[in-house]
């Protein structure tokens, strides 16, 4: 690996927890048709419970999952798995929580904690496959998600759609360059906000501009209880805390998954 030669890099396997359908993700360096059209035949064989093989390329030397192009082998490329009532297709490079039982219970701690209303108009940044804005759009007027992944946003409009939701709206960029006073005048002042970023936090610029925008209630759920407590530190003069609650996403790990409840001053 360290030359950068060879061909597999990767194998990610993703099981739909309440579906039972299964990916194979092979990352590989190059697309090698034949070789992938042997595997395929040999995993829908030996391994009918597989339902789809994807083979994502990545010829960077970069040691990660996700890349440049990705093909579908066999299977709808997809997998699907629910969270309360609603039902979510899962693309390859999409994130979506690998405990699905208690990602239910974590949707259900960040709606509470929201004190949603039926008239609020709610931002959900960093919003993956639209998990958050789907579970909680029932219970307010409207929703705008904000995703980095393009494919994740596709996903998301596509599972809004599906489980009959009518009042979301999905925007793909980067939060940094994405959340501008032309976007709150295009969707409206939020009355409140919830984040999910990933372990590194949120960019100190963001973490300000929601400062500016002064949602009455805010909602930050964190897998990194450190860098929420950095990021939130930012905005202590602004905010007060109402309530922690965390949630055990990874049990049998010493991570937690860690929901802060914050009020405008
Ligand atoms: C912890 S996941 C949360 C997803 C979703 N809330 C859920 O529960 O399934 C964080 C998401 O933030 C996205 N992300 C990371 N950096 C971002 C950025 N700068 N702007 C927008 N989204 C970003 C990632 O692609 C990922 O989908």
């Amino acid at each position: 690996m360290r030359r950068h030669e060879g061909y597999l890099r990767h194998l990610v396997i993703r099981t739909g927890t309440r579906t039972g359908e299964v990916m194979v993700n092979l990352v590989t360096s190059r697309y090698d048709e034949a070789r992938m059209a042997e595997l395929g035949a040999f995993l829908q064989e030996q391994f009918p419970e597989v339902t789809t093989l994807v083979n994502t390329i990545n010829s960077r030397p970069a040691q990660v999952s996700y890349g440049e192009a990705t093909y579908t082998i066999f299977g709808p490329g997809v997998i699907h798995d629910c969270i309360g009532p609603f039902r979510f297709e899962i693309a390859p490079d999409a994130f979506f929580q690998t405990n699905t039982e208690q990602a239910e219970r974590l949707y259900e701690v960040a709606r509470e904690l929201a004190a949603l209303r039926p008239d609020d108009l709610v931002y959900d940044l960093y919003c993956g496959t639209g998990t958050i804005s789907i579970f909680i759009a029932p219970h307010v007027r409207h929703v705008v998600g904000v995703e980095l992944v393009a494919s994740a946003v596709e996903n998301a409009r596509a599972n809004a759609a599906a489980n009959g939701i009518t009042n979301c709206t999905f925007v793909a960029g980067d939060l940094l360059e994405v959340l501008t006073p032309a976007f709150v005048r295009t969707h409206g002042r939020p009355d409140v906000v919830i984040v999910d970023p990933p372990r590194a936090g949120m960019h100190p610029r963001v973490v300000r501009r929601i400062g500016q925008l002064r949602p009455e209630r805010f909602v930050y759920v964190s897998c990194n209880p450190q860098t929420q407590a950095r990021d939130l530190k930012l905005l202590r003069d602004l905010y007060r805390i109402e309530a922690v609650q965390p949630v055990d996403l990874f049990p049998h790990t010493d991570h937690v998954e860690s929901v802060v409840a914050l009020r405008a001053r």
